[in-house]
């Protein structure tokens, strides 16, 4: 099998026409992954529009009272976000408004961490850097039969070594979007449609009948 082949062809055929995905503008992908943070895509795209109109640019949103920022995310919930966002806005203007240029340097801005970098490096740039989230771990773990706990050290671990020697180096942007998809769309956390997915032959979970026992959290 070739995962990242199969997989990005199954995207082409399912994917999601979604604004974010129309543009490699650092800028307007920070803030769609920033809002689709613990957010659906149904309801975070309203508010990834309303931001874009009133905020098409880094400048204006590093310049806009911290109220008019609050108030455009009201119903998104977790606030932290939202201030965040324009503390990070005001740190790309203190450094002459350049937006970082690197997985490395993205990581520096406030409310950016490991998975947002990966996801602006790799859209934006075509860095060639795995995203690794709830998504991404359900389906490596059903396809190869992955049974360390996803929030384990050592599992943590490992699964990063998986997803590294699986994306296409030559087209990380499109690898990374449609793992996350056919995470969101069709390796669904219950009740997945497997008589309709291009692993079935080759996905351990599927095989073994090991759907709902994977992936594998612990209780803390
Ligand atoms: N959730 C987080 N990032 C996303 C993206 N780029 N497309 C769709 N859903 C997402």
């Amino acid at each position: 099998m070739n995962f990242s082949n199969t997989l990005i062809s199954w995207y082409h055929n399912h994917k999601r026409s979604l604004p974010w995905r129309e543009t490699t503008d650092p800028y307007l992908i920070w803030l769609s992954e920033i809002i689709l943070q613990q957010t659906r895509v149904n309801q975070g795209m309203p508010y990834y529009l309303k931001f874009v109109e009133r905020f098409p640019t880094v400048q204006e949103l590093a310049a806009a009272p911290q109220e008019e920022v609050l108030k455009l995310w009201q119903g998104l919930g977790y606030y932290s976000r939202a201030r965040n966002l324009q503390a990070a806005a005001r740190q790309v203007i203190d450094k002459a408004g350049i937006f970082p240029k690197s997985y490395k340097e993205l990581l520096e801005l406030k409310g950016v961490g490991e998975y947002t970098a990966a996801a602006i490096a790799s859209f934006a740039y075509k860095e060639p850097v795995v995203v690794v989230d709830g998504n991404v771990y359900r389906v490596l773990s059903r396809i190869y039969g992955f049974s360390l706990p996803i929030n384990s050290t050592e599992g943590v671990k490992e699964f990063k070594k998986l997803a590294n020697s699986l994306i296409d180096p030559k087209k990380p942007a499109q690898y990374n979007q449609a793992i996350m998809e056919f995470g969101a769309l069709q390796c669904v956390p219950k009740n997945p449609d497997c008589g309709v997915c291009p692993f079935q032959n080759d996905c351990a979970a599927f095989k073994e009948d090991r759907i709902t026992e994977l992936p594998v959290k612990l209780k803390k």
